[in-house]
C-alpha cells in the first residue's frame, strides 16, 4: 500500500513510525513532514492546508490511504475533498470534526445528550457576555469557540480579568475568527486525563490513557503550550473512572454525533477532568493528541493500518485493540523562550544514540536539515520518549535519554510524570 500522512509534528512522526512497522505499507509519504520523518517517509513539500495540491498528489501517486493528523485540515474539510476524489482517508469529515472545531457546538452536544461537562453559556455578543459575568462565580473559564492552537482558553480569577478576557477574545480578536463566538464555563478542579479512541461511526475502542503537561514551566507554572511532555498510562485513570466514562461519556458521544447526522470516523480525544463529582469532559479533539500520541502509539500492539481501515469500513467491532503492559514517558525538548519567542536554526547532535537503544524514540517536531546538518526549526523541537516496565522506570529512562541530545538553547521541564509519585 501507498500511504500519505498529512502533518509535520511529533504526532505525525509517531504515526509514521507505526505505519512504517505495518506489513501493509510499501511506501510512505508525508506532507510536509520534517527532518525526522524523512528517515521513514518521503517528505513532499505540500502544506497541510493546500487541499488542491494534496488531492492532486494523492491521485497522481495513487495513494491507497491518507491519514490526516492535524486539526486545521480536518476542521477545514480535507477528508471530504479527498473522499470526493475517491481516495480512502482516515479522519473525520468536516461535519464531524466540528466536535473539535467549535467549542460552542461540543458544549451544546454534551448538554443535549447529558454527557457530563462543566456548566456553561455560549455568547456571540460581547455585551451579553459582559452582563453575564457581573453575576458569575469566580474563578471562571473563557474559551474562544474555534481552533486557537490550544491557547484560546483563559482562566480568570475575578471580574476584572474576565472583562479583559472578553475583550481579548471577542473585540481584539487575539485568536482571530475563533473568537467570533465564546463559551463561558464553570471552573473545575481535579486531575486531567487524556483518553484517545478509535471510532468507526458506531463503535468506539479506547486506547491506553495518558496525561499531558500543558504549562511551560516546572510545577505547572508559566504560559500554556502545545504540551511539554506526557506519560502513559495515567495511574489516576482507575477501573472505576473507566467504567464511569464508558457508561456516560464514550459511547454516548459517538451515538450523539450519529444522531445529529454527523457520524464520526477517526480519532476522538477526550480531555477529561476527574472532579469530586466524577469525570467530566473538558474538551474534545478530533485527532491524536500531541504529545499524547508519542506515548500511546509506541505502546500499541496492533497494526495501525488495520485499525484505521476498520474505522473507515465500519468494522472496528472486529478489532481487538491491545496495548503493551508497560509505561512510556515523553519529555519535550523545546527552544528556550517557547512559547513566546525563540531562536531557530541551531545545530542538534546526539540523536544516533536512539538507534542503539531499544524502547527509546526521538520524535521530531520542529527540525529541518540545513545541508547535512540537523537544526532546530520550531518551539517544540523533539519529543524524547522511553518505555519502562512501569512509569517510574519509563520516566528515569526518558530523562536519561534527554542527556544524549544537545542543542544550544535546549529547554525542558524537569517534572514530567512527577504526579505519578502521588498515585
Ligand atoms: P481545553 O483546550 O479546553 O482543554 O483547555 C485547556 C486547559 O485549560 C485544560 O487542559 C485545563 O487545564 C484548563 N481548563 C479548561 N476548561 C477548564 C475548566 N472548565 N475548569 C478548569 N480548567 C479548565
Ligand atoms: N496535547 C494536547 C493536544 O494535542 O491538544
Amino acid at each position: 500500500m501507498k500511504v500519505l500522512v498529512v502533518g509535520s509534528g511529533g504526532r505525525e512522526h509517531a504515526i509514521c513510525y507505526c505505519v512504517a512497522k505495518s506489513e501493509k505499507a510499501d511506501k510512505i509519504y508525508c506532507a510536509p513532514g520534517n527532518a525526522g520523518i524523512s528517515a521513514l517517509a518521503e517528505c513532499v513539500p505540500i502544506g497541510a492546508m493546500e487541499f488542491d495540491k494534496l488531492v492532486a498528489f494523492a491521485k497522481e501517486q495513487q495513494i491507497d490511504l491518507v491519514i490526516v493528523g492535524m486539526d486545521d485540515p480536518l476542521v477545514g474539510g480535507l477528508v471530504d475533498e479527498l473522499e470526493a476524489a475517491g481516495i480512502r482517508t482516515f479522519g473525520p469529515r468536516k461535519n464531524a470534526a466540528i466536535l473539535e472545531g467549535s467549542k460552542a457546538f461540543s458544549k451544546d452536544l454534551m448538554k443535549k445528550y447529558n454527557i457530563p461537562t462543566a456548566a456553561y453559556e455560549n455568547f456571540t455578543d460581547p455585551d451579553k457576555a459582559l452582563a453575564y459575568l457581573e453575576t458569575a462565580k469566580f474563578p471562571i473559564v473563557l474559551k474562544a469557540d474555534g481552533l486557537a492552537l490550544g491557547k484560546g482558553v483563559l482562566i480568570c480569577q475575578n471580574l476584572e480579568e474576565a472583562k479583559e478576557g472578553v475583550k481579548t477574545i471577542m473585540l481584539d480578536k487575539k485568536f482571530g475568527t475563533a473568537g467570533n463566538e465564546m463559551v463561558i464555563e464553570e471552573f473545575m478542579t481535579g486531575r486531567e486525563v487524556s483518553v484517545l479512541s478509535f471510532v468507526d461511526g458506531n463503535t468506539i475502542k479506547t486506547m491506553t490513557s495518558a496525561q499531558d503537561h500543558k504549562r511551560a514551566g516546572d510545577g505547572d507554572t508559566g504560559l500554556n503550550t502545545g504540551g511539554m511532555g506526557t506519560f502513559s498510562p495515567s495511574p489516576f485513570y482507575t477501573k472505576e473512572v473507566e467504567a464511569f466514562c464508558e457508561k456516560y461519556i464514550y459511547q454516548a458521544t459517538v451515538d450523539a454525533m450519529k444522531a445529529e447526522g454527523r457520524p464520526f470516523k477517526g480519532v476522538i480525544f477526550f480531555g477529561l477532568m476527574l472532579t469530586e463529582d466524577g469525570p467530566k469532559v473538558l474538551e474534545y479533539n478530533a485527532r491524536f493528541g500531541d504529545p499524547e500520541a508519542q506515548v500511546v502509539l509506541p505502546r500499541m500492539k496492533n497494526d495501525i493500518i488495520e485499525v484505521m481501515e476498520a474505522c473507515i469500513d465500519g468494522t472496528l467491532d472486529q478489532v481487538d485493540l491491545q496495548f503493551e503492559d508497560n509505561a512510556a514517558v515523553c519529555v519535550v525538548l523545546a527552544s528556550e523562550g517557547y512559547p513566546v519567542s525563540y531562536e531557530k536554526g541551531i545545530p542538534i547532535s546526539g540523536l544516533e544514540e536512539f538507534d542503539r537503544h531499544e524502547g527509546y524514540y526521538c520524535f521530531h517536531a520542529g527540525t529541518k536539515f540545513d545541508g547535512d546538518q540537523l537544526v532546530t526549526n520550531g518551539g517544540r523541537v523533539l519529543g524524547v520518549t522511553a518505555k519502562g516496565k512501569d512509569l517510574k522506570e519509563a520516566r528515569a529512562n526518558a530523562y536519561a535519554a534527554t542527556e544524549w541530545v544537545q542543542f544550544a538553547n535546549k529547554y525542558m521541564r524537569h517534572d514530567i510524570g512527577k504526579a505519578i509519585d502521588e498515585a
